[in-house]
């Protein structure tokens, strides 16, 4: 009997007989062969299945198959280069299991709606695929660097009685007549565990009113939280620092082959290496009011209407072109081209509409306000290296961070962020560890000290300096990927007006 393998194990099977389960991808008629691209999770293949006399009906039948039809096929593996993923079936025998008709999505190009629309099936593109891949892969690398590095992972709830990251943006739901919210983040609770583990981390979904529609924000996502004891913001740093270049080296290392499918281009990634630039925020406001970044922007928004000049003749050209092809295969080709093209048309042409404005922005970004997402991008763009931003503003920031004691109106505190205008993705801080001033923050922002008590306490017994920090899944995701919006790189995306699937 033929061995059941998976595809990606073809390699170790080469002039034998297997059995492969999975879906038809795709399939091709030549005539008196049908070529079918098999995918079962593990990759794709291609199998051969010639037209036999004995196996005529068969043939016939498969050859009707439509797109995402489920079926084992039983053959010989060979080698062959040309093929996707390098080997290819020769055909005996094939068993139907599901066939399946008007499958909705085609290998053309789909809208962005249709395809959120249909997510439950969008998975199982080969772009979905990589990204769920690449995704996995990074939260082991998580995983495994804080479980290699003594931290306890300790699961905090998502019904919480207060808020913990600013009242703005709370979920709030009904808990048996009391009014409670989603949590927002897991920190609150978890410095009372790392006061138990000296070192402890939270890794679960998040929940935010963002009701913005950007490309960076979800309302539900997932967040990593480590939470140290007897740190100080250096260390912290090191911290954030250590985990970014572990995620980085684990995904080149080994999801190559997925970062090729997204057409991720990873020198840059390669670039990553610690030490990464650390620049106070007063710093980065003197290098947003810098002539180095105005004429910087000048550049940038040259290069872009350069850009947007050069795509447009080559979308003209795709359309000539289009005009005189016959092949099937052609017309698709190019009609997906096209289709990007002008995706990315939009997104440049946004771009050098909104190039002025953000230039403005920095130009008149006063100290004192939270630097917005186009100055993270301007500040980023400048690095190779993720870079932190620290010691923000008090009065921007959230009640629990330490003032710094060399300069109480800023905070211990920073954000990381991301290169090539991904954005912040790692937010922590030195957290306040004296009960008076953490109270005093408490009452000045209004909130109900008794929601708080147990927070306080940690203050009362065994107090410690500590902190921690939040890195975001999705946002990582994104820029590993090389994926624009964060609504990719979750299965399900939650987002503003998006609930269903
Ligand atoms: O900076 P934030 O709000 O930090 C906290 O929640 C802290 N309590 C973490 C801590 O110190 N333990 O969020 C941390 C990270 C951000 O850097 C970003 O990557 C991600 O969470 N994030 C979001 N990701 C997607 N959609 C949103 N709406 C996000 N808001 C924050």
């Amino acid at each position: 009997m033929a061995q059941y393998i998976k595809i990606a194990d073809m390699k170790d099977h080469i002039g034998k007989t297997v059995e492969l389960k999975g879906w038809l991808y795709n399939s091709r008629s030549g005539g008196k062969v049908l070529f079918l691209i098999l995918r079962d999770g593990s990759g794709l293949c291609q199998a051969i299945f010639e037209k036999k006399d004995d196996l005529a009906d068969l043939f016939q039948q498969v050859k009707h198959l439509g797109q995402e039809s489920s079926l084992t096929v039983t053959g010989t593996v060979r080698h062959e280069p040309r093929s996707v993923g390098g080997y290819e079936l020769a055909v005996d025998s094939v068993t139907i299991v599901h066939n399946t008709q008007d499958y909705p999505i085609s290998h053309k190009s789909h809208g962005i709606d249709f395809l959120m629309k249909n997510r439950h099936l969008h998975l199982r593109s080969q772009r979905q695929w990589a990204i769920a891949r690449i995704r996995h892969v990074i939260i082991n690398a998580i995983r495994d660097y804080f479980n290699n590095n003594g931290f306890i992972l300790v699961d905090t709830p998502i019904f919480s009685p207060a808020a913990g990251e600013g009242e703005q943006n709370l979920f709030n739901v009904d808990y048996f007549g009391d009014e409670v919210a989603l949590s927002q983040t897991g920190q609150l609770y978890l410095e009372a565990a790392a006061l138990s583990m000296g070192k402890a981390y939270c890794f679960g979904p998040t929940f935010r009113a963002e009701k913005s529609k950007t490309r960076r924000h979800l309302t539900e996502f997932w967040m990593v939280e480590p939470e140290a004891c007897y740190i100080d913001i250096h260390d912290l740093m090191a911290l954030g620092e250590g985990l970014i270049c572990t995620i980085v080296d684990n995904s080149l290392a080994k999801c190559q082959h997925e970062l090729d499918i997204l057409g991720r281009d990873t020198s840059d990634l390669q670039k990553i290496k610690p030490p990464f630039v650390r620049l106070s925020y007063k710093e980065a406001v003197d290098m947003l009011h810098s002539d180095k970044v105005a004429n910087w922007m000048d550049t940038r928004l040259q290069n872009t209407l350069d850009s947007i000049g050069q795509l447009k003749d080559q979308i003209e050209q795709w359309s000539q072109e289009l005009a005189s092809v016959q092949k099937q295969w052609q017309i698709d080709k190019l009609t997906s081209q096209i289709a990007d093209g002008k995706d990315n048309l939009a997104d440049l042409e946004e771009l050098a509409e909104n190039l002025p404005k953000h230039k403005e922005l920095a130009e008149n970004f006063k100290w004192g306000k939270d630097l917005g997402g186009s100055d993270e991008t301007i500040i980023s763009m400048q690095f190779d290296n993720p870079v932190f931003v620290h010691r923000y503003p008090r009065e921007v920031k959230a009640f629990y961070m330490k003032s710094d004691p060399e300069d109480p109106s800023v905070v211990l505190n920073y954000d990381c962020l991301a290169p090539q205008g991904y954005g912040e993705i790692i937010g922590g801080s030195m957290r306040e560890e004296n009960y008076d001033a953490l109270l005093g923050r408490i009452q000045a922002l209004g909130y109900v000290q008794e929601d708080y008590q147990w927070y306080l306490d940690l203050r009362k017994y065994g107090s410690v300096p500590h902190g921690g920090f939040g890195l975001g899944v999705e946002r990582t995701v994104a820029w590993i990927t090389g994926v624009k919006h964060i609504r990719e790189c979750i299965a399900f995306p939650r987002m503003m007006g998006k609930i269903y699937p």
